[in-house]
């Protein structure tokens, strides 16, 4: 490992709200006794079925009932899980499909009542990664690393984790998780009818960090791409509106991995960026194209420990500037900068922390008034307490009681009904007291 490895791993958990989840090789598969769902670059239920391109965005490609041994599933308050592989829209507008995984909670109020009204939450889990075999359908079999997929079920409602990054691992490219993230919900909602019986739904999406790209472009997107598609609500948190500003500042930090992932991920989608710097990367000696790529191998977490603290322009042959060039710069400024896809239209609880180390808040400020100019419906946090990492576990009870709200009429939170409010609020979660 090039960087000072484990003994940094604390201080990271520090910077970065991060799923600590380790890429399995098929080698360790292959020596655990139980039985879990092959990795998804080797499943043969993880790719299209034929004809798949002629379907619609949203169409229903392909069902796993049952997806998880549910003997080893480290997630409480679960009944039963199903996988859904859908039809999408990449982002160059052409057909992809995803995968999203589907929790049904042990108990629903709706078990057994007729004409109910199911709530589900998209949940968009961010994995910060372009290694497909870190994607979450896979890596949930063994748990969920911040225990809110269980909070949700333990609320009766439904949970569906898109693997939002797509079949290529697009970390970073905001348009096609925006597009899977929309397609999820409709395909989710139309096996809850056809598997379940369920014909009555209402979903929210919740996001934070990385799974806030995720959510808020897919509410940007939502009124043209899937005018048939009714969202209750969206909790987004810790939003990174502009990947072009925040990207350059993680190379020779702690947290440069996610640098290399993101170049890696966003180019993923555009083949001739992608030809450009495999054209630019170093082929041999240290800092080559090899050890570049084999980001593409590790979990967003493993990638942190392995590149931690290195200057990732020290990989291209002219440093630095290979990465302003106008191509590349109109990519990642059309990928990365939020607020621009359209104007949402549904209820958002918004919440970020003043001090955020990750993402400055000035721009979800932005972002929020951008949208509320134009008659959005948003309740927005800025918490004085904590960064970026404790906004995840700060804002989580805030986010329950919105979908609350949503889903079941709650007014723990003060959501307006129509038009913005701003709030700062000085709110740490005590950690003694459990959520509800
Ligand atoms: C649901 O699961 C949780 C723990 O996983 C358990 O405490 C609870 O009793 C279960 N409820 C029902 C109705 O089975
Ligand atoms: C994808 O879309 C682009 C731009 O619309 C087009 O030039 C390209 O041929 C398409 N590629 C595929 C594989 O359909
Ligand atoms: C189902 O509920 C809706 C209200 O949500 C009501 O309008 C409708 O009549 C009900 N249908 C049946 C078959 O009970
Ligand atoms: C749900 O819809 C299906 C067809 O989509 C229909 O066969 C079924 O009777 C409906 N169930 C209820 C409870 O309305
Ligand atoms: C590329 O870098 C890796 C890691 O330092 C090294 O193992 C490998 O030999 C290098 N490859 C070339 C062609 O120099
Ligand atoms: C959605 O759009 C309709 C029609 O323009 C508008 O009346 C409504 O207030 C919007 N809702 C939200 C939550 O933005
Ligand atoms: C929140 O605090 C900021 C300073 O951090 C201040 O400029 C703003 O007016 C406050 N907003 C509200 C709604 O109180």
């Amino acid at each position: 490992m090039r960087a000072a490895s484990l003994l940094l791993s604390s201080s990271i958990t520090a910077v970065t709200a991060l799923w600590q989840f380790k890429a399995v090789t098929p080698e360790i598969l292959a020596q655990d006794g139980g039985t879990y769902l092959g990795l998804p670059s080797q499943d043969p239920w993880y790719k299209a079925p034929d004809g798949w391109e002629t379907k619609a965005p949203g169409d229903v490609l392909r069902i796993r009932p049952h997806a998880y041994n549910m003997t080893p599933i480290a997630i409480s308050n679960v009944k039963d899980t199903f996988q859904v592989l859908f039809r999408s829209t990449n982002s160059l507008g052409n057909e992809t499909w995803a995968v999203t995984t589907v929790f049904i909670p042990n108990k629903s109020h709706c078990d057994g009542v007729s004409n109910c009204t199911q709530a589900i939450v998209s949940y968009q889990l961010p994995y910060d990664t372009s290694c497909l075999d870190a994607s979450p359908s896979f890596g949930l079999q063994w748990g969920e690393p911040y225990g809110e997929i269980a909070l949700a079920l333990g609320r009766g409602w439904w949970v569906s984790v898109p693997d939002f990054e797509g079949p290529l691992a697009s970390y970073g490219a905001s348009i096609v998780a925006g597009h899977i993230t929309i397609d999820s919900a409709r395909a989710v909602i139309k096996v809850a009818s056809s598997e379940y019986g369920i014909n009555k739904t209402s979903i929210g999406f919740w996001g934070y960090s990385n799974g806030a790209s995720a959510t808020e472009s897919a509410v940007e997107f939502a009124p043209k791409y899937a005018p048939d598609l009714k969202i209750a609500g969206a909790a987004i948190g810790g939003l990174t509106p502009n990947l072009g500003t925040s990207g350059p500042l993680l190379a020779a930090t702690q947290v440069a991995g996610l640098l290399i992932q993101g170049i890696i991920g966003v180019t993923s989608q555009y083949p001739e960026q992608r030809k450009y710097i495999v054209s630019r990367l170093n082929p041999s000696g240290p800092y080559n194209a090899t050890e570049f790529f084999w980001a593409s191998l590790m979990s967003g977490w493993q990638s942190l420990l392995y590149y931690s603290y290195v200057n990732v322009f020290e990989y291209f042959i002219g440093g630095q500037d290979d990465l302003i060039v106008p191509e590349l710069t109109a990519m990642f400024d059309r990928e990365g900068t939020l607020g621009n896809f359209g104007q949402p239209n549904t209820t958002i609880f918004m919440y970020h922390a003043i001090e955020d180390d990750m993402t400055p808040i000035g721009e979800t400020d932005a972002v929020v008034q951008k949208f509320c100019d134009k008659g959005a419906n948003i309740l927005y946090h800025r918490n004085a307490w904590g960064g970026h990492n404790d906004e995840l576990g700060n804002g989580r009870q805030r986010s329950l009681d919105f979908f609350g709200y949503i889903f079941d009429g709650s007014t723990k939170l003060e959501v307006p009904l129509t038009g913005c409010k701003t709030v700062n609020v000085t709110f740490m979660q005590d950690p003694n007291t459990p959520f509800s």
